[in-house]
């Protein structure tokens, strides 16, 4: 073992004491949504690449999974024109003082129509795009100009500031584990960023999508395969046995799920979705099928070495 899996599975093992995990899970943070330009560049790539899939890239309903240390994301869409936004999490990362911040810089970044940030300003940035020019074929000058009219900001802003249960703009659900939080083919995007690697209950999520999604909805999601730091190879977690990942898992309320993207697959066509778009970020494999776990042996190669995916589906016709 490695020093860096040794360290995993000794702070796993420490999760198990009373108070360890939750503390250290809030307090360290997600990372990403914690800047206003990391927030604009992915909510942009998102609504690029449904356009050019040919989906609604005006959703008005929009849906997160995950959004992590701020709601940024969500907040970009609001800005650029969505009507409302709800936002999905188990562990309540966002604040109001950090959305407030990011929303302001959000607005400046939409008003100078900012190029998309490329993966050379903001390294490792997945999905990639063709070109990173501001979309204005999406968000046109009527579009911008109603969507950043000042009472509409002020009246987002607002929202922002006073978080209830009704709130016209926001709804931010922690924790959500059961399809019910909200209204049953109400939504028009839902969108995730390097969240669906988390998720514990993937059937579950997928069924909940499902039963969110209106009839022309889409779905729209970056996942990372990789072993998120708990082997010094990027696909060494597939090669742990299920007792070992459960002492390095410990009790954090969430890891990785280790689930390659056919399982993905699998389970969104079995809840009754249609992939429409995918673009895979494959790596080379310094591992062969026989040194992974019993769990893996009968993987799929190009599992082995997809370590990342971007998909939009949409619900089968
Ligand atoms: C790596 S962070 C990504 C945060 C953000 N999307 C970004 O791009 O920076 C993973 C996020 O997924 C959330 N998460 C884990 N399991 C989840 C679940 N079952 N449903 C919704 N969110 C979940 C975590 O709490 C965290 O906010």
């Amino acid at each position: 073992m490695k020093l860096r899996q040794i360290r995993q599975l000794i702070y796993g093992i420490a999760t198990f004491m009373p108070g360890v995990h939750a503390f250290r899970e809030k307090a360290k943070g997600t990372g990403g949504t914690n800047t206003a330009k990391y927030c604009y560049s992915i909510w942009l790539r998102h609504l690029v690449l449904a356009n050019k899939s040919g989906l609604n890239s005006h959703p008005k309903i929009v849906a997160e999974l995950g959004p992590g240390d701020s709601l940024g994301i969500g907040l970009a869409a609001l800005i650029s024109g969505s009507d409302k936004y709800f936002a999905f999490d188990v562990i309540e990362h966002a604040n109001t003082e950090r959305n407030l911040k990011i929303f302001d810089e959000l607005i400046e970044l939409f008003r100078e129509r900012t190029p998309i940030p490329s993966d050379k300003e903001l390294a490792e940035m997945k999905p990639a795009l063709d070109q990173y020019n501001f979309p204005i074929n999406i968000l046109d000058e009527k579009r911008l100009t109603e969507a950043l009219e000042e009472s509409r900001i002020k009246k987002i802003r607002d929202a922002i500031k006073n978080p209830q249960p009704n709130n016209e703009f926001i709804q931010y659900k922690v924790p959500w584990y059961n399809a019910s939080v909200i209204e049953k083919k109400s939504i028009d995007m839902i969108f995730s960023q390097a969240v669906l690697e988390h998720v514990e209950d993937l059937k579950n999520t997928y069924k909940s999508m499902y039963s969110w999604l209106r009839p022309t909805g889409f779905i729209s999601h970056q996942v990372d395969f990789r072993s998120h730091g708990t082997s010094h190879e990027w696909n060494g977690h597939w090669t742990y046995s299920d007792f070992l990942w459960k002492l390095i898992k410990g009790k954090r309320a969430y890891l990785i799920n280790r689930e390659p993207y056919s399982t993905h697959i699998e389970i969104l066509e079995e809840e009754g979705f249609q992939k429409i778009f995918d673009a895979k970020n494959k790596l080379k494999s310094n591992l062969t099928i026989d040194k992974l776990s019993k769990r893996y042996k009968t993987m799929e190669s190009d599992d082995l070495t997809t370590a990342g995916v971007f998909f939009q589906a949409i619900i089968k016709r």
